[in-house]
């Protein structure tokens, strides 16, 4: 999958160099660049916000420079022939999911625009939906400075469901979220640490009983934390 991220701050990214997803780039499974906004800029400021029509707090991001952008990184189709998928992280977007992650790891190519100050001009959404697909997508209810974090937390949870970057993929299908539910609680040895034992059914080797009290968890777990992801009639 290639991925192209647009950022005033490009070294907020460095992060993504460590671990499961730096591997997948070493290993060519996962081509991610990333890229200044300014460098589509032509004056000596290298200016990229400038002041709202209709007056109001803040800046806007100019869309001179986006499109510039947009119109290297986002104008062609994939190998495969498909558009890519450009994604604007945003309070105001649409919730990102585990469903969401999946669905956007089976895309070719992906390009994030990362917004700063009180946004982006609004013709950017409407040029970029002429390139392809345009998602704006927000972590959740909350409000963050711009887009980086989030884009951050969405290439994570994306990268890991592609196939070949997380080892072992039984891994992914016991997680929280995947069946809907939040993860069973996992131990280790010692099977007693500080007066506290390690339930005794997981020490059982019946692994019906285990798998079985596993389920329980899960859904006793889910009812106290995350009612909201139970189906009515589990409430
Ligand atoms: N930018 C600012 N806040 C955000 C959020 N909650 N999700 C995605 N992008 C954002």
């Amino acid at each position: 999958m290639r991925i192209d991220v647009l950022s005033i701050f490009p070294s907020y990214f460095d992060g993504l160099t460590l671990s499961l997803l730096g591997k997948a780039q070493s290993a060519g499974i996962l081509d991610l660049r990333v890229r200044d906004l300014r460098d589509w800029t032509s004056d000596r400021h290298r200016t990229v916000d400038d002041t709202p029509y209709g007056g109001g707090a803040g800046m806007v991001m100019k869309p001179e420079p986006w499109g510039l952008a947009l119109d290297e990184l986002a104008s062609a189709p994939s190998a495969e022939g498909r558009p890519p998928t450009i994604i604007f992280p945003s309070p105001a977007g649409e919730v990102f999911t585990q469903a969401t992650a999946r669905d956007l790891s089976t895309r070719d190519h992906l390009v994030f625009g990362c917004g700063r100050y009180e946004g982006i001009d609004e013709r950017v959404f409407e040029y970029a939906a002429t390139l392809g697909e345009v998602r704006l997508i927000s972590l959740g209810d909350y409000v963050l400075n711009g887009g980086e974090v989030a884009t951050m937390a969405m290439i994570e949870a994306i990268g890991r469901l592609i196939p070949g970057v997380v080892g072992n993929p039984e891994s992914l299908v016991e997680e929280s979220h995947e069946d809907g539910l939040l993860e069973y609680p996992s131990y280790t040895k010692p099977s007693v640490w500080r007066e506290r034992p390690v339930p005794e059914v997981l020490l059982s080797g019946n692994h019906a009983v285990i798998a079985s009290w596993r389920r329980d968890q899960q859904i006793e777990r889910t009812r106290r934390r995350r009612r909201d992801l139970l189906p009515d009639d589990e409430d």
